[in-house]
């Protein structure tokens, strides 16, 4: 069965109003809630940590999917696990003990996700992708919503499902950053199981049309 799965990033979301926000996604077809953490040292922005996550957690009633763009997140994925993730992704290039760190979150009772930036090769998940849940691909570099998508994703999605199948591996692929419905059915037919969409979803007239047009 082919997965098709939407996660609305929170990043682009009205915080004024984030309550309503996360309604209107309770109420949509969306599947996740991406929620996107930056420290202002990995990535060259800061966007939200606990306090928020909090309120993400009172409110919604899907999947929670914590894509984190900190240095040493093995600091910090039990405190996200207890505030309701459901999946932790951590970076590739910011973990110097990924085996390590992909454990921690499994044993706290979280999926747990790899995430590799633009230039960083699929082949550097050989040795982890049979204990991975889930490869986020970035197709944007971390760090702002609103970006022009990079092209090469689709080579990367092949590699992966490649990698994925030679390893009898079980883990998802995602796709992250300039996500649009012009990509969003190419990205599928390519072999993304989830896409993650932050301006296309909010900055639309109508999100909840909209997140029904990206499944499409
Ligand atoms: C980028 C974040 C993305 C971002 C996607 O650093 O990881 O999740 O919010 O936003 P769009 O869909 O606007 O590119
Ligand atoms: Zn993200």
């Amino acid at each position: 069965m082919k997965t098709k799965l939407i996660a609305p990033s929170l990043l682009s979301a009205d915080f004024g109003n984030l309550q309503r926000e996360i309604e209107m996604l309770n109420n949509s077809q969306a599947d996740w809630f991406h929620v996107d953490v930056m420290d202002g040292r990995f990535v060259p922005n800061i966007s939200f940590g606990f306090p928020v996550m909090k309120t993400i957690q009172q409110h919604a009633k899907k999947f929670i999917d914590v894509h984190l763009m900190i240095v040493e997140p093995e600091k910090y994925v039990e405190e996200f696990i207890e505030l309701g993730a459901d999946l932790v992704s951590v970076h590739y290039e910011a973990c110097v003990h990924l085996h390590r760190t992909i454990n921690l979150i499994q044993s706290k009772g979280a999926k747990a996700g790899v995430v590799l930036n633009p230039a960083t090769p699929v082949l550097m998940l050989e040795d982890i992708i049979a204990d991975v849940d889930l490869v986020l691909l970035m197709s944007v570099n971390p760090g702002f919503g609103g970006q022009k998508f990079i092209e090469n994703t689709y080579k990367k999605i092949s590699e992966t499902k490649d990698l994925i199948l030679s390893n009898n591996s079980t883990a998802l692929i995602e796709v992250d950053g300039g996500v649009n419905l012009d990509n969003a059915g190419k990205l599928f037919d390519a072999g993304a199981d989830v896409l993650v969409a932050g301006n296309t979803v909010f900055s639309s007239q109508d999100p909840e049309r909209t997140i029904e047009l990206l499944k499409l």
